[in-house]
């Protein structure tokens, strides 16, 4: 009925594309599923010896490891991509971190590094790719937020604020690339079962898999969508909450969670 809000993107042979975040989880199922896809791809994360194996035997995978809150690592990691292939098409900013963290255990060093993660790196990486994407008149920037950055959950404090962060970042970048050729897209998560949310001590509602995950991005990507949210027996859920006034919202919180 609508044209997509992106250029859908469909076809994965021979795209060069940048997963930062691919050591495990996530950004590792979404790095099996486009290596198998014919990509081009480069892996970065801390952690070589998991990117190591994430690549496996496949030809045509760079592993570009750095930890994306230093300064000018991501500038650099994006550098030798250009360098390399002379081109980026896609970005995929999947990395996080996250601590459930409750008002009285605000803790500096946690909150630094949260932010410099989950919202600093992607607003550097994006300053590092945006100026050829924009000579180049095309590429796609994939950011995961998350349904935490829907509203404030409990235990989410810093992480949640870190991840509302971002679905505002992404829909200022949107407004400013699509006019330019460029792509944005914002995916919100669920629950995935992955290393990140094996700290929860609850019981997870809607728990997905990291595959089944990555299969919901790419099949929003391929139909251009801005938003990509997932599984919608759960998001759906969240977005009536997005819009409850505040008494309501705080009521529905409290009685679901118990917190
Ligand atoms: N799992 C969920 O239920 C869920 C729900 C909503 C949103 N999300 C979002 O989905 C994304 C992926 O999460 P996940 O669940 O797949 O978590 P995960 O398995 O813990 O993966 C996080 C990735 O980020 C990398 N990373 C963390 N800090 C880094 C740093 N300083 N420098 C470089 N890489 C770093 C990790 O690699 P190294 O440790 O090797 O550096 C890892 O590859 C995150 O943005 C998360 O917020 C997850």
């Amino acid at each position: 009925m609508f044209a997509p809000l992106n250029p859908p993107l469909k076809d994965w042979a021979g795209k060069r594309v940048w997963l930062i975040g691919a050591s495990s989880g996530i950004g590792a199922a979404l790095a099996r599923r486009l290596i198998d896809a014919g990509a081009r791809v480069a892996l970065t994360a801390r952690d070589a010896a998991r990117l190591a194996e994430v690549a496996g035997r496949a030809p045509n995978v760079l592993q570009l490891p750095m930890d994306v809150s230093e300064p000018g690592a991501l500038a650099r990691g994006a550098a030798e991509l250009w360098a390399c292939w002379g081109g980026i098409d896609a970005v995929f900013f999947v990395a996080a971190r996250y601590r459930p963290v409750r008002a009285w255990e605000l803790d500096d060093d946690d909150v630094d590094a949260t932010l410099r993660t989950n919202v600093a790196a992607v607003m550097h990486g994006c300053a590092a790719v945006l100026p050829g994407m924009l000579v180049q008149q095309s590429g796609a920037l994939v950011i995961v937020s998350s349904v935490a950055g829907y509203r404030g959950l409990p235990k989410a404090l810093v992480y949640g604020a870190s991840k509302a962060a971002l679905i505002n970042f992404a829909e200022v970048l949107y407004m400013d690339v699509r006019p330019r050729g460029l792509g944005v897209h914002l995916v919100c998560p669920g629950f995935v079962e992955t290393p990140l949310t094996a700290q929860n001590d609850f019981t997870m509602p809607a728990l997905i898999s990291a595959d089944e995950a990555a299969g919901h991005i790419l099949t929003g990507l391929a139909r251009g969508d801005f938003h990509i949210h997932f599984p919608k027996r759960f998001t759906g859920w969240l977005r009536v909450l997005r819009l409850l006034p505040y008494r309501l919202y705080f009521a529905a919180v409290r009685r679901m969670t118990g917190l």
